[in-house]
C-alpha cells in the first residue's frame, strides 16, 4: 500500500481467549460504569478447544477510525464499555517497532492511531454461554499485545472488567476468582488465578445447549433491577457469598468434589432465586419447553446424587437457557452422558457427530457409536421402575463435552489471522 508516497502498512496480532462458567455467581454491581460487583465470584475457564473467541486486531496509518466486526458483521464501537476499554489500553500503550515492515509507532502516537478488530466465537453468541466474557477478554488481550501494553494479566483483567464483568475472569486458565475490591476507582477489582487447569483436570463439563436464542433479559439490566428491588440480594452479597467463597476456595484446593458440587448447585439456585425476587421478576428458565428440560436436568441430577450417596455431578445455570453439568471424573461423565442422551435423544435425522460435540472421547466411553445406540439405552437405575419415564426427543439442541482449560494465548500462525494483511479488513 502506498499513499502519497508514504509507505503504508498493516500490523496485526491474533489471540484466542476462553469463556468461563461461574460456580459462585456475580450478580449485582455497586458501580455501573466501572463495573464493580457487590460480591466476589469464582469461575472455571472452559477449554478453548471447544469454546473460545478468536480475535485479530490491526493498526495502520491508513485506518480512519476504530472499527469492529463480530461473527462477520460490523458492529458499533461507540458504546461506553468499548470506549472505556480502548481508552484504558491506549493510555498504557508503548513504543512499537517492526523494522522489516517499516513500522514505528511512538507511545504518544497511539492516541491518533486507529484499530480494526475482527472477532469470531466458535459458539452461539448471547445464548448465555458467556460469549461476551470471551469476546471482551480477547479484545483487551489482543489489543494489549498489539499496543505493547506491559501490564500483567491482573491489570488487563481490570480493563476487561470494564467491558463486561465476567470477562475479567477469562484472562486466566483453570480456576479464577474475581475479587470485588474496595477502592472507588476499581483498581483492586481484579481477577486472580486460584489454580491452573491441570490442578483438577479430572473434571468433565457437559453443556446442554437448550436454545441458541438470544436471552430475553440482558444480565446488565437484570442485575440492575435486582440490586434496586430485591431484598434477598443484599443478604446474598453480604452474608452468603463471602462464606461460600472461602468454602469454594478450600474445595478447589483440596479437589473436594462433594463440597464443590454442593456449593455450585446451591449458588446457581440462589442466583435464580434472587432473579425471581426481582421486581419485575426475572425467569431465566422462562420458555415452557426450556423450563421443562432445565428442571428435569436439576431433578434428575439431584436424584442421581442422592441415589449414589455422594454427589456425582454439579449443575449450574447462567442467564440463558443452557445447563452446565460438571462431573467428578471421566467415568461419571460417561454415565452422565448416557443419562442425558436417554432423556434427551436427538431427532431421528440428527447426526450424532453434530449432536455431541467437543471432546468426543466421552461419547466413546459411554459406548455410543450411533443414534440407534441411544434408542436402546436403559432407564438409569435410580429411576422408579413403576413410574413410566418420558423421553424428550429433540428438546436439546446439542451437547458440548469439555473441561477446564487454559487462559488466553497469542496465535502466531499468520494463516489463523482474521484480518487481510494488505487491506486491514476482515478476510
Ligand atoms: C449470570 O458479565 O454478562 O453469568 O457485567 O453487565 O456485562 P455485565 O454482566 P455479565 O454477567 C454475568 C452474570 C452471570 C454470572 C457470572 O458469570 O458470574
Amino acid at each position: 500500500m502506498e499513499e502519497d508516497g508514504v509507505k503504508s502498512w498493516v500490523m496485526a496480532v491474533t489471540a484466542q481467549t476462553p469463556t468461563n462458567i461461574a460456580v459462585i455467581k456475580y450478580w449485582g454491581k455497586r458501580d455501573e460504569s466501572l463495573i464493580l460487583p457487590i460480591n466476589d465470584s469464582i469461575s472455571i475457564t472452559l477449554d478453548p478447544a471447544h469454546l473460545c473467541t478468536t480475535t485479530s486486531v490491526a493498526v495502520s496509518p491508513s485506518f480512519t477510525h476504530d472499527r469492529m466486526w463480530l461473527n462477520g458483521k460490523e458492529i458499533s464501537l461507540s458504546g461506553g464499555r468499548f470506549q472505556n476499554c480502548l481508552r484504558e489500553l491506549r493510555s498504557r500503550a508503548n513504543d512499537v517497532e517492526d523494522v522489516e515492515k517499516g513500522v514505528k509507532i511512538a507511545k504518544k502516537d497511539w492516541d491518533n492511531m486507529h484499530v480494526h478488530i475482527v472477532s469470531y466465537n466458535n459458539f452461539p453468541t448471547a445464548a448465555g454461554l458467556a460469549s461476551s466474557a470471551a469476546g471482551l477478554a480477547c479484545l483487551v488481550f489482543s489489543l494489549a499485545k498489539l499496543m505493547n501494553v506491559k501490564e500483567d494479566h491482573s491489570t488487563l483483567s481490570a480493563i476487561a472488567r470494564q467491558g463486561s464483568g465476567s470477562a475479567c475472569r477469562s484472562l486466566y486458565g483453570g480456576f479464577v476468582k474475581w475479587i470485588m475490591g474496595k477502592e472507588e476507582n476499581g483498581s483492586d477489582s481484579i481477577a486472580v488465578q486460584l489454580a491452573d487447569e491441570k490442578h483438577w483436570d479430572d473434571l468433565v463439563i457437559i453443556i446442554a445447549v437448550v436454545s441458541s436464542r438470544q436471552k430475553e433479559t440482558s444480565s446488565t439490566s437484570g442485575m440492575r433491577d435486582t440490586v434496586e428491588t430485591s431484598a434477598l440480594v443484599e443478604h446474598r452479597a453480604k452474608v452468603v457469598v463471602p462464606k461460600r467463597i472461602i468454602q469454594m476456595e478450600e474445595a478447589i484446593k483440596n479437589r473436594d468434589f462433594p463440597a464443590f458440587a454442593a456449593l455450585t448447585c446451591a449458588d446457581s439456585n440462589q442466583f435464580h432465586a434472587v432473579a425471581l425476587d426481582t421486581c419485575p421478576p426475572i425467569f431465566y428458565m422462562n420458555d415452557t419447553s426450556h423450563r421443562q428440560v432445565l428442571f428435569l436436568i436439576i431433578s434428575r441430577v439431584e436424584k442421581w446424587n442422592r441415589f449414589e450417596g455422594t454427589p456425582q455431578v454439579a449443575y449450574t445455570f447462567d442467564a440463558g437457557p443452557n445447563a452446565v453439568l460438571i462431573s467428578r471424573d471421566r467415568k461419571t461423565a460417561a454415565l452422565l452422558l448416557q443419562r442425558l442422551l436417554f432423556y434427551f435423544p436427538p431427532q431421528s435425522e440428527t447426526d450424532l457427530n453434530s449432536y455431541v460435540i467437543g471432546d468426543k472421547t466421552i461419547l466413546q466411553d459411554a459406548g455410543i457409536q450411533k443414534v440407534d445406540d441411544i434408542e436402546t439405552l436403559a432407564p438409569p437405575p435410580e429411576t422408579n421402575a413403576n413410574i413410566p419415564v418420558h423421553r424428550y426427543k429433540g428438546d436439546v439442541s446439542y451437547f458440548i463435552c469439555t473441561g477446564p482449560g487454559r487462559g488466553p494465548v497469542v496465535l502466531t500462525d499468520e494463516n489463523q489471522s482474521l484480518i487481510d494483511p494488505k487491506t486491514g479488513l476482515p478476510k
